[in-house]
């Protein structure tokens, strides 16, 4: 019998969508990327008491946590039964930097995490298809009927290519760039924008299919744009995506001010990422003053928090 350690680490990281969300609920492609900046660690350790969760939202036992836990409990107990392991006396810290509900993965990401910790607390091996499953089955408890990208990227190191019923392509972002990501300080209400734009599509087919349509081929041209390192380009495709997006109804008051605030100060192109009506805005800057200036800028206008990623140099975060 194996001789468990006394403490095991797993890691992830939040995740940005550059082109396509909502458009890819109704088949058409979307681009998302791993967010580095915003990294999650849960550490796993053997106590001798039931087991307990220690986390910024809730510290206490596992069994009393809020049921917005509860798809973490749900993780544990089938990892714990498929391993063959007692699914007691662990201790969970989570120490995430991904503010919750905002469009950046926290939950996918958590769930990640808590999978790659566990594994490596039993010494047993993850393959990227079983850790996937374990975390959609987690997505799925959290979220109703995700379309699986958040699973797929917080646990990717690449950016990802994706249409529905199509494989999660991993592609290069061949491209110079900096993308700022800005929080809105207010939650998504990505499950009320989905329905909501499902309603629109109901009621006006043709018109709603348009714009998703449209949204689908700017993230075509984005992917070109990235495959030729065509900053400028990129950026009008953001800005248009979010205009479409607005059509779709699913942005506000704050992102379409933080959008004009990043483009009247220089940003090559800006749109909200994710859900909408709330979470988090992304912008394009050609060097790394220019997103300074603007991620200045958008903490003037409201932005609670600001994160700058190179976009070239995928290992800087
Ligand atoms: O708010 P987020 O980051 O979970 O993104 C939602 C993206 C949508 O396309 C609106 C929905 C989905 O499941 O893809």
């Amino acid at each position: 019998m194996k001789t468990l350690p006394e403490q095991a680490k797993g890691f992830a990281h939040g995740k940005i969508i550059l082109m396509g969300e909502h458009a890819v609920v109704y088949g058409e492609p979307a681009i998302a990327l791993p967010f580095r900046a915003t990294p999650v660690e849960v550490t796993i350790e053997k106590i001798a008491t039931p087991n307990r969760i220690i986390s910024s939202y809730y510290q206490g036992l596992l069994c009393e946590a809020p049921r917005s836990l509860n798809n973490l409990s749900i993780l544990i107990k089938t990892i714990c039964n498929d391993l063959n392991q007692s699914s007691d006396h662990l201790s969970i810290t989570i120490t995430s930097s991904i503010p919750a509900e905002r469009g950046m993965g926290s939950s996918a990401a958590v769930a990640t995490a808590l999978v790659r910790a566990l594994f490596t607390y039993y010494d047993e091996q993850l393959d990227a298809s079983h850790l996937l499953n374990y975390v959609d089955l987690s997505e799925k408890i959290a979220h109703g009927n995700p379309s699986g990208i958040d699973a797929r990227v917080t646990s990717s190191d690449v950016p990802i290519f994706y249409q529905k019923g199509s494989v999660f392509e991993p592609f290069t972002l061949n491209i110079a760039g900096y993308l700022i990501a800005s929080d809105t300080g207010v939650q998504g209400q990505t499950r009320q924008t989905v329905k909501d734009v499902a309603d629109q599509v109901k009621r006006s087919p043709d018109q709603t299919m348009v714009i998703i349509k449209r949204l689908g081929r700017l993230t075509l041209q984005a992917k070109e744009a990235i495959e030729k390192n065509q900053e400028v380009t990129l950026g009008k495709l953001m800005t248009q995506a979010h205009e479409l997006l607005r059509q779709l109804n699913v942005s506000n008051d704050l992102l379409d001010q933080l959008v004009e605030t990043a483009l009247s100060h220089g940003a090559l192109g800006a749109k909200l990422t994710g859900g909408g009506r709330g979470g988090c805005m992304i912008a394009l800057t050609r060097t790394k003053k220019e997103a300074e200036l603007v991620s200045n800028k958008l903490m003037e206008q409201g932005a609670v928090n600001t994160w700058i990623h190179a976009l070239g140099a995928d290992n800087e975060g």
